[in-house]
């Protein structure tokens, strides 16, 4: 007898995405049934790490759309496991696994925590964030991604040089003094204490993305006494149950058919 398939789309993006399509795409001893995944991405990187099972690109079209496609291809469950900040995406996936009646799991790491040494300080949005900046340094560490640079390119921060880092180049609008370094994680210790150092930064800027990958520009600038900016998460939307890891979005997902 054939064994029956659960479809499992993944809003992707992220590492844990990927993560999370290669646990259920491995067979678990004692569960009956198998996962066909699909993982979508947005199609902001050029050349994106892919997840095992199948990959499509590119917006749905909204809520209406997201519902409309699910239908149309049998999603049984739907997992947001886009990054924290990308709170348009999480807010699709509410409405719509609403509207197609598809229970729905996000997947969000958990954010990084303030140690002893760290000077951080908090903002509410990538705006805020550049109002602080004149007040805390001249040399900025941004690392808040390609998208939404135009927060820091208004007058406010004229007299302000930035080291943008992104996967991909960043478009216009920019601040007006900038390098961009193209890379993309996981950083180590060492090449973020070398970057500090060999660009003089004296205040970084980050999204509180949370995880390992990114997390060494946070101990090299405890370690350096640097003020670092940390833009807070938008909340995961009202009522979505959330899963810190992979591993346990993987077991709520099989959950909802080992006793159903
Ligand atoms: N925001 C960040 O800092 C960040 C960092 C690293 C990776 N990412 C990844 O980059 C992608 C875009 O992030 P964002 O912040 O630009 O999104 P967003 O602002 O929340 O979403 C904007 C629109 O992009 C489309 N979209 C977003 N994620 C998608 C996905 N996984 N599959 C298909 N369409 C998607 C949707 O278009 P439609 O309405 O047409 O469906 C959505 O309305 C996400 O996959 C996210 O995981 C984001």
């Amino acid at each position: 007898m054939p064994v029956p398939l659960v479809h499992v789309l993944v809003l992707g993006g992220t590492t844990e995405a990927r993560r999370l399509a290669e646990n259920l795409a491995a067979p678990a001893p004692g569960f009956p049934l198998r996962f066909r995944v699909t993982t979508s991405l947005a199609g902001r990187v050029a050349a994106p790490r892919l997840p095992p099972g199948e990959v499509r690109v590119g917006g749905f079209g909204g809520p209406e759309g997201l519902a409309a496609w699910m239908r149309e291809h049998g999603v049984d469950v739907l997992v947001d496991a886009t990054h924290p900040f990308a709170a348009t995406m999480s807010r699709n996936a509410a409405e719509a696994a609403a509207l197609a009646h598809v229970p729905l799991l996000a997947l969000r790491r958990p954010g990084w925590v303030a140690q002893d040494g760290d000077r951080w300080h908090s903002a509410g949005s990538l705006e805020e964030a550049a109002g602080l900046l004149p007040a805390l340094g001249e040399r900025v560490f941004l690392t808040t991604g390609r998208m939404g640079l135009a927060a820091f390119a208004g007058a406010g921060t004229d007299a302000l040089w930035f080291l943008v880092r992104s996967v991909d180049a960043p478009e216009p609008p920019c601040p007006a003094r900038m390098e961009v370094l193209l890379d993309r994680g996981p950083f180590d210790l060492d090449g973020e204490r070398e970057l500090l150092r060999r660009h003089r930064i004296d205040v970084l800027v980050t999204k509180d993305s949370g995880g390992d990958a990114t997390a060494p520009k946070l101990t090299a600038a405890r370690e350096a006494g640097i003020p670092v900016v940390v833009v807070r998460r938008p909340p995961v939307p009202q009522g979505v149950p959330v899963a810190r890891t992979p591993d346990e979005a993987a077991r709520r997902v099989r959950r909802l058919y080992a006793s159903g």
